[in-house]
C-alpha cells in the first residue's frame, strides 16, 4: 500500500542517528545560557494571531507572507509561532515576571513556522535557540547578550563566523530617517515590487529587507540609519562597541543590517557564517525597548537573539566537527534457551537501572544472529548465557574491541564490574574533552 502522506515540504524529521547531535547542541546552548544567568522557559507553539501582527509588525515579510494562520473551531484567529520573542514577552507579562527583580533573563529552544520558499538552510519548520533579557537598558546588557551568543558558538566549536553590528536608533531618530528613506524610494517607486510600493507609505524601512532582487538592488544605495542617530543612541552604540572591544569579541560595523522584524530599537546584530551560502545568517538579535509597551505592558527595556539550530548543524557538518556519539549498547546479553533469556532480561534490567545501556534478545533470534545484532549495535561488551552458565553461575565477558575475555559471575557483582567499566569509559571521555579544550 502506498504511504498515506509524506512530510510537509520544508520540514525535517530527526532520525535516531541524528538525535545525539541535536541533544548536544541544545544541552550546550542552554548550559552556556545558564552560566550567563538565563533560565529556560517553554512557550506555546500557537498564539492569538494579533500577538505577532502587533509585535513583529504588519508590514514585515513574516506577517504579510509567511505566517501559518488559521481559524480554530471557535472562530478565533490562531498562528503557529514564527519566532520566539513575541511569545516570550507574552509569557513574561501574563505571569508578572517583569515585577520580579530585574533583569529577568530567559532562554528557550523552540520550533518556529514560516511559510518561506524552502531551500538549503531555509525551512518551514525550523528550530531556534534564543535568549531574552528584560529590564536592563545599559549598553552592558547589549554586550552581555552578544557575549553569550559568541560564547555559545565557541562552546560548540563553530568557526568561520563574523559578528556584524549596527544601531537602528530609537523612534526619535527613526522619524528623520523615515523621511530621508521615503524621499529616496519615492524617486524609484515605479521600479519597486507591489508589496514595497505599499510599504513606502507605511514603513519604508521594510523595503530594505525585501527579498526581491530589484528592490534589494535599489535598497543598496538608500540612505543608512547610522547617519541619522540622535546623540543618546550614538553614545549607547559607542559604549556597546567599547565593551565588546574590551571583552575581545571582534565585530564589523554594517550599516545595512536592519533586521526583518519591526520591534527592534538601537543595537542590532547578526552572526554570519562563511559555510552557509545564501542563508548565511546563523544568529540574529538586538534590542527592542518599545515592545513591552506596544503589547500593553509597562516601559521595559529588553533585548535578545535567536540562532537557527538547523543552520548550526549545517555549519558543524561543513566543518566536519566531531559531534559526540554515545554507544548504542554498552553490554549485550546473548542467551540460549528460555531460562537463559529470562536471566539475561533480568541482568539487562539491573544494569539499565544503574544507567548502563544494556540489551538482550527480544525477538527470539538464535545465538549467531544475536551476536550479529550485537555487532550491528556496536556493543562494547557481550555476555553469552546458556544452560552451562546458568548452572555454574559464571559466564564469559567479551570486550568486543580487544577480543579479550574474562570470567564474570552472574550475580550482583556483575553490576559493580560493569558499572565501573562504564564509569571509567565516561571519565576517559571527559578527560579527552578537557585535554582537547586545553590544547585548543
Ligand atoms: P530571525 O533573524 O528572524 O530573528 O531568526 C533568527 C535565526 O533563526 C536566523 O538567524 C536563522 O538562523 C534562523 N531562521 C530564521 N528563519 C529560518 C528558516 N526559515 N529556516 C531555518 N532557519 C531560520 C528572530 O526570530 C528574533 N526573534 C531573534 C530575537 C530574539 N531578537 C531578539 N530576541
Amino acid at each position: 500500500m502506498a504511504l498515506i502522506t509524506k512530510a510537509i515540504r520544508g520540514t525535517q524529521d530527526v532520525l535516531p542517528s541524528e538525535s545525539a547531535a541535536w541533544q548536544y547542541i541544545e544541552r550546550t546552548a542552554l548550559s552556556v545560557a545558564r552560566d550567563y544567568g538565563f533560565r529556560e522557559i517553554r512557550t506555546l507553539v500557537f498564539e492569538h494571531t494579533e500577538l505577532f501582527t502587533r509585535s513583529v509588525g504588519e508590514t514585515t515579510d513574516v506577517v504579510q507572507k509567511e505566517m501559518y494562520t488559521f481559524d480554530d473551531k471557535g472562530g478565533r484567529s490562531i498562528t503557529l509561532r514564527p519566532e520566539g520573542t513575541a511569545g516570550a514577552m507574552r509569557l513574561l507579562l501574563e505571569h508578572g515576571l517583569h515585577n520580579e527583580v530585574l533583569p529577568v533573563k530567559v532562554a528557550y529552544v523552540t520550533s518556529c513556522y514560516r511559510y518561506e520558499k524552502p531551500q538549503a538552510g531555509r525551512l518551514r519548520e525550523f528550530h531556534q535557540f534564543g535568549v531574552e533579557s528584560y529590564g536592563a537598558g545599559s549598553p552592558l546588557a547589549d554586550a552581555e547578550v552578544i557575549a553569550l551568543a559568541d560564547a555559545t558558538l565557541r562552546a560548540l566549536s563553530v568557526t568561520g563566523v563574523t559578528l556584524r553590528l549596527n544601531s537602528i536608533g530609537c523612534p526619535t531618530c527613526r522619524a528623520e530617517y523615515h523621511k530621508a528613506l521615503t524621499a529616496y524610494f519615492e524617486g524609484k517607486k515605479d521600479e519597486l515590487c507591489g508589496t514595497c510600493q505599499d510599504r513606502l507609505g507605511r514603513n519604508p524601512m521594510r523595503i530594505l529587507d525585501c527579498k526581491s532582487p530589484v528592490c534589494s538592488a535599489i535598497a543598496a544605495d538608500a540612505p543608512v540609519i547610522t547617519d541619522y542617530l540622535c546623540d543618546d543612541c550614538v553614545a549607547h552604540f559607542e559604549k556597546v562597541q567599547a565593551y565588546l572591544t574590551a571583552a575581545e569579541i571582534p565585530f564589523e560595523l554594517d550599516p545595512h543590517i536592519v533586521r526583518g522584524l519591526d520591534y527592534y530599537t538601537r543595537t542590532v546584530f547578526e552572526f554570519v557564517s562563511d559555510a552557509l551560502g545564501a542563508q548565511a545568517v546563523l544568529c540574529g538579535g538586538g534590542r527592542y525597548d518599545g515592545l513591552c509597551e506596544e503589547m500593553g505592558g509597562p516601559h521595559l527595556p529588553a533585548l535578545g537573539f535567536a540562532m537557527g539550530l538547523e543552520r548550526l548543524l549545517m555549519v558543524l557538518k561543513a566543518q566536519n566537527a566531531a559531534l559526540p556519539e554515545e554507544p548504542r549498547c554498552e553490554v549485550y546479553f546473548a542467551s540460549m534457551g528460555e531460562a537463559a533469556a529470562q536471566k539475561c532480561f533480568m541482568l539487562a534490567k539491573g544494569l539499565r537501572e544503574g544507567g548502563v545501556t544494556a540489551e538482550c534478545d527480544t525477538v527470539g533470534r538464535g545465538l549467531k544472529a544475536q551476536m550479529k545484532y550485537a555487532d550491528k549495535l556496536g556493543a562494547l561488551y557481550t555476555v553469552v548465557v546458556g544452560d552451562n552458565e546458568l548452572e555454574s553461575g559464571t559466564a564469559k565477558l567479551k570486550d568486543m574491541q580487544t577480543g579479550e575475555t574474562t570470567e564474570i559471575a552472574l550475580d550482583d557483582s556483575l553490576y559493580t564490574t560493569l558499572y565501573n567499566k562504564s564509569l571509567d569509559r565516561q571519565l576517559a571521555g571527559v578527560a579527552d574533552l578537557l585535554r582537547e579544550g586545553l590544547e585548543a
